[in-house]
């Protein structure tokens, strides 16, 4: 795994939309795996910015997500589709049916067809050539809490007590956060052609060092990104400051600066 550590948040997400921007102007229809939650919204604004400015072209991009809340209708305020219009899409030319956010109002008996047709779209799409990951304070990379198999694909979830009580800042209360959720599997996340994993803040440091130093395990579904070829783990200090791998880390980045080329 690669490990990029800036300074701030905002850098943090620089060098994430540029890594995506380069993706987008050398394959202008691109498909690109995003995230929710607090820690891409820097990245969303800088795609944006981009788009505003430098002219960085969406029309052809098409996008999947990893999530949703089940039970929560694409215009609930909380949902994960409304999270995505606000947060991006609305601010750049995506085409609407380029994007794809699960559905969290499909009947239970159609879940597992549903989850078995947006793998089906995912592939018919080409695969996924970036997935944008954040990581929960328990582990989890999209809603795989512990204890997910790590060849898991998209299902129906339960969420952990953790992770519920993390997300009710998004809510007026913790009994107003779902308690399940469609979401990408482990399985599904390894299957992207490039992986950027981001994550900022102190309260994330301790997690984010096991997840990329310490044993893979199904208990920190993130610790399976050290099984994929191409990962890029973009972090703030804050959230590198359990690292205990830093002078190598930065010897591959000075390494790949010299050659001009990145080296993992
Ligand atoms: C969101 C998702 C989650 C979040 C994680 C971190 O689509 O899949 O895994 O990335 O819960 O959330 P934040 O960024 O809010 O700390």
């Amino acid at each position: 795994m690669r490990v990029i550590i800036k300074k701030t948040y905002e850098e943090m997400s620089k060098e994430a939309a540029k890594i995506i921007k380069e993706l987008i102007e050398r394959k202008p229809n691109c498909v690109l795996g995003l995230a929710t939650g607090s820690t891409p919204v820097g990245l969303y604004k800088e795609l944006i910015r981009m788009h505003r400015e430098e002219g960085l072209d969406f029309s052809q991009v098409i996008t999947f997500n990893l999530d949703e809340y089940y039970g929560l209708a694409p215009d609930h305020p909380q949902s994960y589709r409304y999270f995505m219009e606000e947060n991006l899409f609305k601010g750049i030319n995506i085409k609407k049916e380029n994007t794809h956010v699960p559905d969290g109002t499909v009947k239970l008996e159609e879940v597992e067809e549903y989850c078995r047709k947006y793998e089906e779209m995912i592939k018919q799409a080409g695969g996924i050539d970036i997935q944008v990951l954040g990581i929960g304070g328990d582990g989890h990379i999209a809603f795989n809490e512990p204890g997910s198999s790590l060849a898991s694909r998209t299902r129906l979830v339960a969420l952990d007590e953790q992770t519920i009580k993390d997300n009710s800042r998004f809510f007026e209360s913790e009994e107003e956060v779902p308690r399940f959720a469609l979401s990408m599997g482990v399985g599904t996340i390894l299957e992207a052609k490039e992986i950027i994993f981001l994550a900022n803040g102190k309260k994330k440091a301790e997690v984010v060092a096991k997840a990329i130093e310490g044993p893979v395990t199904s208990q920190i579904t993130a610790s399976a990104l050290q099984l994929h070829p191409k990962v890029t783990a973009i972090l703030d200090e804050e959230a590198a400051s359990q690292l205990k791998r830093i002078s190598y880390y930065k010897f591959v980045e000075e390494a790949e600066k010299k050659i001009g080329r990145r080296l993992y």
